[in-house]
């Protein structure tokens, strides 16, 4: 099974594939995460990355194709895995089926733009673990009550200028790509604004498992 999850930046991607991966027994890649893996051990491609990133703009095609080249041929990914953030331009979804791998079905989390910026403001990333909270009222998962807030951290791109630069990319770059699979009959189109367990049981029904 060969999944591609596309939506805007804080559409909930991330939050359902670590279900969906545990569930399918798929490997959940995300190139946000290996670009982040890059700049964190300050390899030529993480220090070129970083440039484009922290601002919120997309890293070139050429690069995010060859890291993900490297990934999807793993062992661990041989049963099948779930593009989290890839394609995320026309060229890279053509660059796919240039390379022969073909995707069983397209995930798409629409949400408005209102709801990305107030997600995101309240998203907050654990500085151990990375593992992935929400501040606001009605986010989750909600930080645990004992955890000290030192231990949060706001990812540089969730910035308030930096998600104005990723939705304004977003809406030029990735959302083509809708049309693009929808096309092509691929498409299950999800309400990113319902709660995450509930777009995991959508797509466990759409996909039969
Ligand atoms: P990436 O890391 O992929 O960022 P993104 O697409 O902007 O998406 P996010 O990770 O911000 O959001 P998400 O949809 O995963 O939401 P999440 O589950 O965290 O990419 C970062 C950057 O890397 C890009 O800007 C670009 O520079 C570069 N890059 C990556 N891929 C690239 C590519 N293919 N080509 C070129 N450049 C690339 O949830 C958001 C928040 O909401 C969290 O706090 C979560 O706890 C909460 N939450 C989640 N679901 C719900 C729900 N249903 N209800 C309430 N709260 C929820
Ligand atoms: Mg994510």
């Amino acid at each position: 099974m060969k999944l591609v999850f596309l939506g805007p930046p804080g559409a909930g991607k991330g939050t359902v594939a670590q279900v969906v991966e545990k569930d399918f027994g798929i490997m959940q890649i995300s190139t946000g995460e290996l670009l982040r893996a890059a700049i964190q051990c300050e390899t030529e491609l993480g220090i070129h990355a970083k440039y484009y990133m922290d601002d919120g703009n997309l890293v070139p095609d050429d690069l995010v194709m060859a890291l993900l080249k490297q990934h999807i041929d793993t062992s661990e990914c041989k049963s099948g895995y779930i593009l989290d953030g890839f394609p995320r331009t026309i060229p890279q979804a053509e660059a796919l089926i240039d390379a022969e791998i073909q995707i069983d079905r397209v995930v798409n989390f629409s949400m408005t733009d209102a709801l990305i910026i107030h997600r995101l403001s309240g998203r907050r990333i654990h500085r151990e673990t990375g593992r992935v909270y929400n501040l606001n009222p009605d986010g989750h998962p909600h930080p645990p009550a004992d955890l000290e807030d030192n231990m949060l951290v706001l990812r540089k791109d969730d910035r308030p200028d930096a998600i104005q630069t990723r939705l304004k990319v977003y809406h030029e770059q990735t959302e083509p790509l809708v049309g693009f699979y929808q096309k092509r009959n691929l498409l299950l189109q999800l309400d990113g604004a319902k709660p995450s367990d509930v777009l995991c049981e959508e797509i466990r029904v759409a996909l039969g498992h």
